[in-house]
């Protein structure tokens, strides 16, 4: 049985005050809930992190970063380590998320740097992949995926795999209003899952997590999660507000797994 996994991934949004706001928001609403079986993660940007840490510590909502450099210390002006992340409180790091790719330059050989040393940190990567519509009408989406899972897990041991999320994000669904129907949701999540049977064994694969993102909302969580292999969400737009992510954690704990 995979645990459900909702993350907020806060983009380069909210002050260090606003994101005590929200983060103060989401422990009130989310403590009522018997959220046993499901796991909450908050991303926000690098400023933030300690001053959430301290609003969530003691609740059942865990902490993750945006993104890591792959050393520990160094002359990297402008970088931050994992061991860093780590001290601040994070349980988690997306990596190889695709504006991440798009616009700072990052290659499968960057991102699986970065997933060594997170996991050299014990942090939990999550591990971003997904094709643009271009690549999705030229019927290259599976090729993409299997060239950002492959590649991006290059060298990780089957001890590692089990300690990594993997995130389905459609690039031509992110910010864009347009989520995957669940059917090519479930398509492509059954497509990873098998290439991690074909990478590792059946066993691995039927026990990592594989979260959609791409305009998640409250009002498709349901269909997405009902999906076999859809284990939960990463959310950009709709984690901004304490309402609509309450809600997305709500209905994604209703689905039963
Ligand atoms: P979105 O972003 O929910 O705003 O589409 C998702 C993401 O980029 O992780």
């Amino acid at each position: 049985m995979r645990k459900t996994i909702i993350a907020g991934n806060w983009k380069m949004y909210k002050t260090i005050k606003e994101a005590i706001e929200l983060s103060n928001g989401l422990k009130r609403e989310l403590f009522k809930l018997d959220n046993q079986d499901i796991d909450v993660v908050l991303c926000p940007p690098f400023t933030a992190l300690s001053e959430v840490y301290e609003v969530i510590t003691e609740s059942n909502i865990m902490l993750g970063a945006q993104n890591l450099y792959w050393l520990d210390e160094g002359a990297f002006t402008g970088e931050v380590s994992g061991k860093m992340l780590k001290e601040a409180g994070c349980n988690f790091v997306i990596i190889g998320h695709s504006e991440r790719r798009q616009f700072f330059g990052e290659t499968n050989e960057s991102v699986n740097k970065k997933i060594k040393a997170a996991l050299a940190n014990e942090l939990t990567p999550i591990l971003c992949c997904g094709e643009t519509l271009k690549e999705r009408e030229a019927g290259k989406t599976f090729d993409v995926l299997k060239d950002h899972a492959q590649n991006g897990l290059a060298g990780i041991s089957k001890e590692g795999i089990l300690k990594i999320v993997i995130a389905y994000e459609p690039v031509w669904a992110i910010g864009t209003g347009k989520t995957a129907t669940s059917v090519q949701a479930q398509e492509a999540h059954k497509f990873i899952r098998d290439l991690l049977a074909k990478l590792y064994d059946q066993e691995v694969a039927g026990q990592v997590r594989i979260q959609y993102g791409g305009s998640v909302k409250p009002e498709n969580i349901t269909e997405l999660m009902q999906q076999p292999d859809v284990d939960g969400a990463l959310v950009g737009g709709a984690s901004l507000q304490v309402a609509s992510f309450t809600d997305i954690v709500k209905k994604a704990a209703e689905v039963l797994k």
